[in-house]
């Protein structure tokens, strides 16, 4: 499993960037929509737990879907919590890899692109307690693919990790199956943003909290030659709507 960045920074990351989430989490929204799309449960969820629901999009998405569902909100950043609780029936301050819910209490356990920075074995296994029997998960994450061009831009300046490392895919449904999931279905597509130029991308990346990377990352400044260079080599990759970032999206759904 690759390394997942202390806990800590990651949660200061999200709760910093609660008040700019919104505006910047194009992608984000657009993956939740994805992700909702493809998700078909058996039977109509009646009790939905959101793990990692950050300002709540996902929630205003499945209570459209299912008006008379109930749904608990959880996330550790409490900023973002703090938004989500708009929105949600009941909200929950937590780690999903160690939920404060009893066993086999939810119909549904959903997240969209919060499990990329958990140990995907340890939110499984707690998906799995909480579900009931015949429950349905739905998660979205993000595959090795994702900010490739990013990673390649700043190999031409040092050996530093500038992205999270993301599972395979066959980590995601291989944790799924180690947790007791059966019926397990996995999509996977890529997701591009463009941006004017790489401050904007990389401040997009920052707006969204998502900026922890874990052990191995820079911890001073570039200065200006390195970052000409970083600039020059992204380039590459512009077209003509502007310099992509690409996203390896994976869907996962499961029954419990
Ligand atoms: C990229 S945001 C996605 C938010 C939301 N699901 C959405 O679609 O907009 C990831 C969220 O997961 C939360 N998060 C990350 N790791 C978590 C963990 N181990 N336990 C609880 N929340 C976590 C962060 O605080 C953040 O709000």
């Amino acid at each position: 499993m690759p390394p997942v960045p202390t806990r800590l920074r990651v949660r200061e990351s999200f709760d910093r960037a609660a008040a700019s989430y919104d505006d910047a989490a194009i992608v984000q929204r657009q993956v939740c929509e994805l992700l909702l799309a493809s998700f078909n449960p058996s039977t109509t969820p009646d009790w939905i737990l959101d793990a990692g629901c950050g300002t709540g999009y996902g929630i205003g998405l499945l209570q459209g879907r299912w008006p008379a569902a109930r749904i608990l909100a959880v996330d550790f950043a409490p900023a973002m919590l703090a938004a989500a609780r708009r929105s949600a029936d009941l909200c929950v301050a937590a780690d999903i890899e160690a939920l404060p819910c009893r066993d086999a209490s939810y119909s549904t356990w959903w997240s969209n692109l919060t499990v990329q920075w958990c140990d995907p074995e340890a939110v499984c296994g707690e998906a799995h307690r909480v579900l009931r029997r015949g429950g349905e998960l739905a998660l979205s994450t993000l595959g090795p693919a994702t900010f490739a061009e990013l990673r390649e831009a700043f190999s031409s300046i040092d050996q530093h990790r500038h992205t999270l490392s993301f599972s395979e895919p066959e980590a995601i449904a291989a944790a799924l199956r180690r947790s007791g999931f059966d019926d397990i279905r996995l999509h996977r597509q890529t997701v591009s943003q463009h941006y004017p130029d790489l401050a904007s991308l990389l401040r997009a990346v920052k707006d969204i909290g998502a900026n922890s990377v874990g052990d191995g990352a820079r911890s001073g400044m570039l200065g200006r030659r390195a970052w000409q260079r970083v600039q020059a080599a992204y380039e590459k990759y512009r077209t003509s709507d502007g310099l992509p970032s690409r996203y390896d999206v994976i869907l996962a759904y499961a029954r419990k």
